[in-house]
Order: C-alpha cells, then sequence, then structure tokens
C-alpha cells in the first residue's frame, strides 16, 4: 500500500520494512500492521492535539509528569509552547506506560520503539494470526466470563503495584489473545501516586469491566475490587501476590446534622446569663420565634437513615471489610438487643419559653420549716461550767520554793581606779574656771604653826 506520510520517516529509518494495512482508525490515533524486523508489528500514529478528542483532559494532565520543570509550567501557562509539551507527552506517556508495565509483568504489547509520534510495539495476534479481537466484539460463556474477570482484576492490580492506573480500560480496549487478555491504549493513563484523580479513574476502569463481565456472569457486580485495591494501595500494602476478596463497604456513618445543631443550640442556652435570657418571642434569643430567626439557610432536615450516627460526628472514611461471614451470627453475650426506636422524633418545642414563674413559692413537700429559735439558750447537756477559781493559788506540790542563797552582796570596790587605756586625760579647756563663791572665807588660823605628821620638809 501506499505509505502514510506519518510513517515514512520511520522507513527512512528502517525501522519500518514494509507497511500492510490499516487497523483503525480512531479519534485519537490510526493504527498500522506493519512488517518490521521480521515481525509484524502495530504501528500507533496519534492524531495530533487539533483532531483529537480530549476527553476528560483535566483529569488525565493531573499529576502527569513532563520531561521537566520547564515543561510544566509552560502546560499549567498554556499557550503554543505549552499545547507543544503537552503532546509530546501524550505520545510519550504510552510508550513509558507500556515499558513500565511490561517490566512488571502486566499483559500489554511490547513497545518496540517510537519516533515522530508513531509508537511500534508488538502485535497481537490470535491463533490464525490475525489481529487480537477486542472483548467488546466477543462472547463469553458464564465460566468464561468468571476467569477473564479474575484475570482482569488481577492485570489491573498489577497496574496499580506499578504505579499506574489506566483511566480508559473497557472491553474496547482489551484484546484476547490465545493466552488471555491483552490490556493496550495507554496516552491517558495517569500516575496512580502523583494524580489526585487515581481513585475515581481506578474506580472507573474496573466498574467497566465489572460491567462488562457482569453481562455473563452478573453475580461478579457486586464485587467492589477498585476500593479495596486503592485502600491497600494507599496503605502500602498492595502486592501482586495479595490476595483480594473483592469485598468492600463504604462507610455508612453519616453526619447527623440536626444533632449538631441542637448540641449547639444547648451549649449556648447554658451559656447565656439567666436575667439577659429572651424568651424567644419577637425579635427574641438565637432560637427564634417570629422574627427571631437565625439568619441564613434554614436548617436541614436530618436524614431519614436509620443507620445515621448518633454522635453527629461527620465520618467519612472507607473501612476495608473483613472476609464474609455468612454463617448465623452467635447470640449476643448480653441477651438480644431492645428493638430501636426509629420513630420520627418529636417535634421538638421551639415556640416562645412561657414566662418566668416569680409568683409566691409552691410549699415544701416535708412541711413549713420551724421558726429560729432566738430566745435562751436551752442547759448543755454536762451541766452548768464550774464558776472561775479566782481564790488564792493551792500549795504547790513540790513545796515552797527554797530561799535565794546569793547571800550578802558584796561591797564595792572604790579602791584608785586602774589608769586608763588611753592615758591621763588633758587638762580641761573650759577656760578660767569662775571664782568660788561660797561666801565669805573662814577666818585663817594664824596661830603658831605645828608640825603635822609628815608635814615637814
Ligand atoms: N498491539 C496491537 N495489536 C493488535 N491490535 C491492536 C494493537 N494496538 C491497537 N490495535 C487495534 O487498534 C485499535 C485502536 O487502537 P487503540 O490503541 O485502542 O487506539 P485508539 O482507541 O485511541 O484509536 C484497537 O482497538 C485494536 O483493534
Ligand atoms: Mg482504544
Amino acid at each position: 500500500m501506499r505509505v502514510p506520510k506519518r510513517l515514512a520517516p520511520l522507513i527512512e529509518e528502517g525501522l519500518i520494512d514494509e507497511v500492510v494495512r490499516p487497523l483503525s482508525s480512531g479519534k485519537e490515533a490510526e493504527v498500522f500492521i506493519v512488517w518490521a524486523s521480521g515481525h509484524l508489528r502495530a504501528a500507533k500514529v496519534y492524531k495530533d492535539a487539533n483532531t483529537r478528542s480530549f476527553k476528560n483532559r483535566a483529569d488525565y494532565l493531573d499529576g502527569r509528569k513532563t520531561r521537566g520543570s520547564r515543561d510544566s509550567r509552560a502546560m499549567a501557562r498554556g499557550g503554543s509552547f505549552a499545547r507543544q509539551a503537552e503532546e509530546e507527552s501524550w505520545q510519550t506517556a504510552e510508550v513509558t506506560a507500556l515499558g513500565r508495565l511490561k517490566a512488571a509483568g502486566v499483559r500489554v504489547p511490547e513497545p518496540r520503539g517510537f519516533m515522530d509520534g508513531v509508537l511500534l510495539m508488538d502485535l497481537v495476534l490470535t491463533l490464525e494470526g490475525e489481529p487480537a479481537p477486542r472483548l467488546a466484539d466477543c462472547d463469553f460463556t458464564h465460566d468464561e466470563a468468571q476467569v477473564l474477570y479474575g484475570e482482569l482484576i488481577h492485570e489491573v492490580q498489577l497496574m496499580l503495584c506499578a504505579g499506574i492506573v489506566h483511566s480508559d480500560l473497557s472491553e474496547y480496549n482489551i484484546l484476547l489473545a490465545p493466552y488471555g487478555p491483552v490490556i493496550i491504549d495507554l496516552p491517558q493513563m495517569v500516575d496512580a501516586a502523583a494524580s489526585g484523580q487515581a481513585r475515581k479513574l481506578l474506580i472507573r476502569d474496573v466498574s467497566n469491566i465489572r460491567d462488562f463481565c457482569g453481562k455473563f456472569a452478573p453475580e461478579v457486580l457486586r464485587t467492589r475490587y477498585a476500593e479495596e485495591m486503592w485502600y491497600l494501595y494507599e496503605k502500602a500494602t498492595l502486592t501482586p501476590s495479595t490476595v483480594l476478596t473483592g469485598e468492600w463497604r463504604d462507610s455508612t456513618r453519616v453526619a447527623n446534622v440536626d444533632n449538631v445543631r441542637h448540641a449547639i443550640a444547648d451549649a449556648e442556652r447554658m451559656r447565656r446569663p439567666t436575667p439577659g435570657r429572651t424568651s424567644g418571642g419577637p425579635g427574641g434569643g438565637p432560637r427564634g420565634g417570629p422574627g427571631g430567626a437565625p439568619k441564613g439557610p434554614p436548617p436541614r432536615q436530618a436524614k431519614s437513615d436509620p443507620r445515621l450516627d448518633q454522635s453527629g460526628l461527620e465520618t467519612n472514611f472507607d473501612e476495608r471489610r473483613p472476609p464474609r461471614n455468612d454463617g448465623p451470627r452467635p447470640p449476643h453475650p448480653d441477651g438480644p438487643r431492645p428493638p430501636r426506636n426509629d420513630g420520627p422524633r418529636p417535634p421538638r418545642n421551639d415556640g416562645p419559653r412561657p414566662p418566668r414563674n416569680d409568683g409566691p413559692r409552691p410549699p415544701h413537700p416535708d412541711g413549713p420549716r420551724p421558726p429560729r429559735n432566738d430566745g435562751p439558750r436551752p442547759p448543755h447537756p454536762d451541766g452548768p461550767r464550774p464558776p472561775r477559781n479566782d481564790g488564792p493559788r493551792p500549795p504547790h506540790p513540790d513545796g515552797p520554793r527554797p530561799p535565794r542563797s546569793d547571800g550578802p552582796r558584796p561591797p564595792r570596790n572604790d579602791g584608785p581606779r586602774p589608769p586608763h587605756p588611753d592615758g591621763p586625760r588633758p587638762p580641761r579647756t573650759d577656760g578660767p574656771r569662775p571664782p568660788r563663791n561660797d561666801g565669805p572665807r573662814p577666818p585663817r588660823n594664824d596661830g603658831p604653826r605645828g608640825r603635822g605628821p609628815g608635814g615637814g620638809r
């Protein structure tokens, strides 16, 4: 056949020997059967972005790795360079993914080369040497569908272990080879660890294959492998040999908004000082009678699901279900549970509060309190207190105190004083002493002078 323009460079380079025929022409790519290195191969020619349909493009681009941060920034900015970077990312994503998946043991065509927007890969063939059909083109017995479903789930598990979510998995992108299903068409795959959409896309992938196999084996429709797988993947416990159960139960606990609202209202009431309390009449308190309604949206109606979480706490997590025990449950040690009262709640009485009853108190059930006794005290049961003894003290049991034996006080020592350690006192300098005025001197004794004892020179 005539060589398609996009394949000419690969022929020139010697990557392709001969173009056999076109195999498929879709919105995003054209696939040709070619001879290369002595083998029949598939040459997938990507259409450029303008002719490609970009379904949920944002989902696929989320977390997509490019050659470098320059490309990532360009893709975020937009513009022509951005489109080119995005295009390259799109085209190389498939060859990269095929390489990773092949290495991880996933059944995908072996990639053989990539050049100028053309992916060369092994052609999946039937036993007769024809290109393998898509699952969508085949019929299955019940048992075949069951086996097929198990195989596909295992392939998805292996892909997730390799960190890849296909993101467009369906019966149209799985070929039926003699040795089992082969997964193709991966340019929109997402990195499970990097993309915020990975879980959602994984669930969609698994739902597609479950719904397809469920047409032949309806019991598989009950299985929930994607959620189980993702839970284990996030916990980093998913391995290629993990045995999955397909059992999963979403959390059934739903926030009971009414419970929370009432708890807040109760707390509000208790916090308010009593005198400032209003009765909820016109213009009244937060509970709101006419005119007192809080601004904002009306309170939400409580869900009528009987499994509501009475704590009112919002819980929204998934739990892995243990393997189903379908046998009869043993009786509870506390006996049967009383029937739940799931009837409707009695309407809350949010009307105006009755006025405070400040009138006389009703009589106490124990009768009236006896009047206070302010009269004289009754006599003490131990009799009157004895009068204070203010008389003479009784003699001391040890007898009278003996007289002091200090003897007479020694005479004062009036002898000459010892010399002062600072020496003799200096003469007084208080000026001349005033004349003694002791009256007239007695008359001198002018009689003969006698010699007094020791008085001679
Ligand atoms: N490696 C392959 N071996 C056999 N057939 C293939 C191969 N790759 C693609 N095909 C055929 O080409 C069709 C389109 O390929 P696909 O990769 O799904 O591209 P798209 O769906 O984007 O057009 C497939 O449905 C399949 O029939
Ligand atoms: Mg396809």
